[in-house]
């Protein structure tokens, strides 16, 4: 059978999650799937970094609380976060990025993912910044030297935005996405909507662990507009850059306004939206805009989050899910790798048929 080694860059939430998937469902999933999941290393900026060619023992290592992870103390260890050792020596099939986003550059989480596919690795992540900022020149590298780059994590976890567009709209002509793609000013709106002021919702979503210590990267927009660009890229063609993309948060809307709008039969949602013009450029957008009930994310509240294509030939279709959490966001990432397989089936195929 078919095996995958992976090499995971940052161990935090989601690749975790996904050892742990591999360690609790691996066998299930190779029968499946018909493919086998093995992790041969893992760099972590607090653990270090662990390398083990003959597979690294997961049980034992998820067995101990994350803050305590220290590779050093383990064989094949060591104290530092070799990442660029192990991105392009180690000798994996795949590199599976999920370090931070960083909005700004996208380092060094692009360095990591240039790395691997200059090393003929395939790449899975959910890391925003490298999709965002550099989507067009990574696939491009990643075609040059033979492997994949996938992201399907970067929008909505592993709600299936990106795939559904790429694979299910042969034929379609898309001409505009939006999206409701931020649960914690979701979660902030709907409070709003129930009574409570701006400051105390806030609060709240916090105490409930829905919103960052500082929640400035939702409630201003940052977030769903590198998801704006994400869509605006890999949808509809586009080469935004962030300046490209004006970004209006929640933070001025008021507890009355949405109060109003809702007894209007209107609900306020943060939008990130992109459409073609009619000369073929894209123009996008993030904005808190009151919808009309019959609206299709007029409905997507809480964590549940959801994105409307809007085509020709079938009308608006919409994909809703979750649009975070770390299980959710690994199996983005256990469907990237479900990808690279499926690509290396056809091209398999296709070498026999040439052949
Ligand atoms: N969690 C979600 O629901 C979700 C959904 C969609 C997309 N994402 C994206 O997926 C990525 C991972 O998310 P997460 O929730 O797993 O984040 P996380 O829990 O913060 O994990 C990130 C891990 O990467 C480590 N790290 C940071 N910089 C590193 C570096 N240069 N080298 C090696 N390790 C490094 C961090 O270490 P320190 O903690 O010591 O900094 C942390 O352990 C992020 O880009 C996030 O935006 C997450």
């Amino acid at each position: 059978m078919t095996r995958y080694d992976l090499a995971l860059i940052g161990f935090g939430g989601v690749n975790r999650a996904l050892a742990e998937l591999i360690a609790e469902r691996g066998d299930e999933l190779a029968a499946e799937l018909g493919f086998a999941l093995r992790v041969v290393a893992i760099t972590d900026l607090r653990a270090g970094s662990l390398v083990r060619g003959d597979g690294v023992d997961l049980a034992p290592l998820l067995a101990v609380a994350p803050r305590e992870l220290d590779f050093s103390r383990m064989e094949g260890g060591s104290a530092e976060p070799r990442n660029e050792q192990v991105i392009r020596h180690v000798p994996a099939d795949v590199v599976v990025e999920a370090t931070f986003t960083n909005p700004d550059d996208g380092e060094p989480a692009v360095s990591h993912v240039r790395w691997a596919l200059e090393a003929g690795k395939h790449v899975c992540t959910t890391n925003k910044g490298p999709v965002a900022l550099h989507g067009r020149a990574l696939r491009e590298l990643a075609r040059r030297n033979g492997v994949r780059f996938e992201c399907e994590g970067s929008v909505l976890s592993g709600t299936p935005v990106l795939r559904t567009a790429r694979r299910m709209f042969g034929g379609l002509r898309v001409s505009a996405v939006e999206g409701v793609m931020n649960g914690t000013s979701n979660y902030i709106l709907g409070r709003l909507e129930s009574g409570l002021g701006f400051a105390d919702a806030v609060a709240e979503a916090q105490a409930l662990g829905y919103a960052e210590a500082d929640p400035t990267a939702d409630v201003e927009g940052h977030d769903v507009q590198l998801k704006v660009m994400i869509l605006a890229n890999e949808v509809l063609g586009a080469e935004l850059r962030r300046s490209d993309v004006p970004c209006v948060g929640i933070s001025g809307i008021t507890a009355s306004q949405v109060r109003e709008a809702a007894a209007r039969g209107l609900r306020w949602k943060l939008v990130g939206s992109a459409a073609r013009r009619p000369d073929g450029t894209v123009e996008a957008r993030v904005a808190p805009v009151a919808l009309p009930g019959g609206h299709p994310l007029a409905g997507v509240s809480g964590p549940v989050n959801a994105v409307a294509f809007h085509t020709d030939l079938l009308g608006t279709v919409t994909v809703s899910g979750p649009g975070a959490g770390r299980v959710e966001t690994a199996y983005a990432l256990l469907s990237d790798l479900i990808s690279i397989h499926q690509a290396a089936g056809e091209r398999v195929r296709e070498e026999a048929y040439v052949g």
